[in-house]
């Protein structure tokens, strides 16, 4: 997601990574953001305290003022962030944030016509809009006004997905002091914080924040740097049950229909029925075989799959298929699961008409 983001602002930002230390000092954290004393997020209750001169950084907004004072005037810094927070599909105590500041010259808004703030205003939003398009495409979004210490106006962009607004950043006009501060006087910034994890829960369709946590490989083999377009597929957190079933199919045999059967009998514990065709029968042209050779790829991500196939000299064409059952919610037994495949193959038998082996 980092470097997603990094290619959206080209070579014109210097980038800083983890290298920033995750324990600093509640100065940097709070007083050098312009944070106030009885502000809720300097409590306990909200903030992981190493000491009470040290944190655990809640934002990476910590690091703005330091690199301000560095004489940095475009930056990205990402970075783990920690929070005593409520822990639901989008909250999780530790995440990642990616901070974005600009400054900007009277010369960049004298020209335009619009005061500094103004004109960082609708930088700042033209440039955000852009990353989410970027990233997302044709997506829904909606901005929303807000309050942080730290900038005035505030901005939250939140994106719709499934079926509900997500905030992904906060952002806004640089407040005046941090920059005066830093010895910048005669400028204006903007600045943005967002949320890498929940962009990434946007752009493949992750729908709980804690599965970035996962180390099951049914989560992290469907993941692979630089590659996009790819959405998440659910899967339960209950082992699978795997039965085979062979037998002679005739000519009206279609995996369509024996998925019904299964789903007919087993219903939600299938996990995924998908359709394949695997038939070497002699006399079918390379094209075909080409068509063979992806399917074959593809049954690996299916869960009634067809695991072998052969014809005999009389012609009949015998498949066996492996159907993965697992539950959502629990463990199944043996008995549940041998009972269904025992219905499974009563039914496949009568309704296709087919030969069991
Ligand atoms: N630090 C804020 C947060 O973690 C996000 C943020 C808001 C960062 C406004 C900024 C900003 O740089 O200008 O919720």
């Amino acid at each position: 997601m980092r470097d997603l983001v990094n290619v959206c602002f080209q070579n014109s930002y210097s980038y800083f990574y983890e290298f920033l230390c995750q324990k600093i000092y509640f100065l940097q954290n709070f007083d050098d953001v312009l944070v106030p004393p009885d502000h809720i997020s300097r409590s306990y209750n909200d903030t992981y305290y190493i000491d009470p001169q040290t944190v655990l950084r809640c934002h990476t907004s910590a690091h703005q003022a330091e690199l301000l004072r560095r004489g940095h005037t475009h930056f990205l810094v990402t970075g783990d962030v920690y929070r005593r927070d409520s822990i639901d599909s989008t909250h999780y105590p530790v995440f990642h944030q990616m901070e974005g500041v600009r400054v900007f010259l009277p010369g960049d808004w004298e020209a335009s016509g619009m005061d500094g703030t103004s004109y960082a205003a609708e930088d700042l939003k033209k440039c955000l809009e852009g990353l989410a398009r970027h990233l997302f495409g044709d997506v829904e979004m909606r901005w929303i006004d807000t309050y942080f210490p730290f900038t005035n106006p505030s901005f939250e962009l939140e994106i719709y997905f499934q079926e509900k607004w997500l905030e992904v950043l906060g952002c806004g006009v640089t407040e005046q002091e941090i920059l005066k501060r830093s010895g910048k006087t005669d400028n204006v910034a903007w600045a943005f914080g967002l949320g890498l994890e929940r962009l990434a829960m946007v752009l493949f369709g992750i729908p709980d924040i804690r599965l970035f946590w996962s180390t099951d490989e049914r989560f992290t083999s469907q993941f692979s740097k630089g590659q996009l377009g790819v959405k998440f597929k659910p899967f339960s957190k209950y082992p699978p049950c795997y039965k085979d079933m062979s037998f002679w199919i005739n000519e009206s045999f279609t995996e369509n229909n024996l998925c019904e059967v299964v789903r007919g009998v087993a219903g939600d514990l299938v996990e995924e029925v998908c359709l394949f065709m695997f038939l070497p029968i002699t006399g079918l042209g390379p094209l075909h075989h080409f068509s063979q050779v992806a399917e074959l790829l593809y049954i690996f991500d299916c869960q009634v799959q067809l695991i072998d196939n052969f014809t005999n000299k009389k012609g009949m064409t015998s498949q066996c298929y492996r159907i993965a059952y697992r539950s959502m919610e629990r463990s199944l037994t043996d008995e549940e699961i041998n009972e269904l495949q025992w219905n499974v193959r009563e039914q496949v038998q009568s309704k296709l008409k087919v030969v069991l082996r």
